[in-house]
């Protein structure tokens, strides 16, 4: 167990798969009291409370649909009941469909569009809207992007421009939240999670093949970024979007 985040109380929304649990995992081991926000994974966010409350850290899951705003604000309302004040927000919640991500451009409808936008982009919205009110104390909120919203492609395009605007949206609110809370993106490349299952192996192998680190990158690797935004060690970095992808594309910062 380490301290770096001890005290901190930390909303990491989407946390009970992927990329979200390691980074629930790691902001408790690092003392954090952690919120595990979730939509629909009820029984694993029952199961990660306990197991952490059994480890002596303070941990509760909350429902909530971050597209839905009636949800978000009664997410905060509980947070507020149980521990008053917020530090750390992890926008984390990712729509992740192969339906929409095979859809090629001219079979796309614009409710296809919104159907991701309002996870990805409206979600975190709302999430730092209605949460900067219990970061009383200051805190840090760091949003979770993509490489390929810098890249452009032929597939996956409104999940593209979701995280285009997250981008966006996190400089902008940087600057309208600095000095008190500071804002960061995290643009990810490759990383080993459900949506691999989508995948032929040689279509994992041709991914591969792009990534100088010649691997996918694995969730607890993006948890260890996030400590570090969330922590007082980055106290002087807000704004910026940091890229995490094995050096897949190293023109992408
Ligand atoms: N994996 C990658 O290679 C990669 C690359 C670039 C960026 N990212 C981004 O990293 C984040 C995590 O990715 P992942 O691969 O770990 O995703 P994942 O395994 O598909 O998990 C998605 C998470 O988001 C939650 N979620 C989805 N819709 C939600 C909603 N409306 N309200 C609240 N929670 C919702 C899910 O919760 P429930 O299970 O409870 O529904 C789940 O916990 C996403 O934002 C993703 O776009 C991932």
């Amino acid at each position: 167990m380490g301290e770096r985040l001890k005290g901190k109380v930390v909303l990491v929304t989407g946390g009970t798969r992927g990329i979200g649990k390691a980074i629930v995992e790691a902001v408790a081991s690092e003392g954090a009291k952690v919120i595990i926000n979730f939509r629909s994974s009820i029984s694993e966010a029952e199961e990660m409370v306990r197991k952490l409350r059994d480890a002596g850290i303070d941990a509760i899951s909350v429902r909530a649909d971050v597209s839905k705003e009636s949800e978000v604000e009664r997410m905060f309302e509980i947070i507020r009941e149980n521990y008053g004040i917020l530090h750390g927000i992890v926008n984390n919640a990712g729509h992740g469909s192969g339906r929409i991500w095979n859809k090629r451009f001219t079979d796309l409808a614009w409710s296809d569009f919104e159907e991701v936008l309002s996870v990805d982009l409206k979600g975190t919205f709302l999430v730092s809207k209605f949460g900067v009110g219990l970061m009383r104390d200051g805190g840090s909120i760091v949003n979770v992007a993509s490489i390929s919203a810098k890249m452009g492609d032929i597939m996956g395009i409104p999940y593209l421009v979701a995280k285009a605007g997250v981008i966006s949206l996190t400089k902008s609110m940087a600057l309208w939240l600095a000095p008190k809370i500071r804002v960061n993106a995290l643009v990810l490349g490759s990383i080993e999670t459900g949506w691999i299952n989508w995948l032929s192996d040689d279509e994992v192998k041709r991914i591969i093949n792009y990534i100088p680190m010649g691997r996918l990158g694995r969730p607890e690797e993006v948890a260890r970024a996030v400590v570090f935004l969330l922590s007082d060690e980055s106290s002087f970095i807000t704004g910026h979007a940091i890229v995490i992808d094995g050096g897949e594309c190293m023109a992408c910062d």
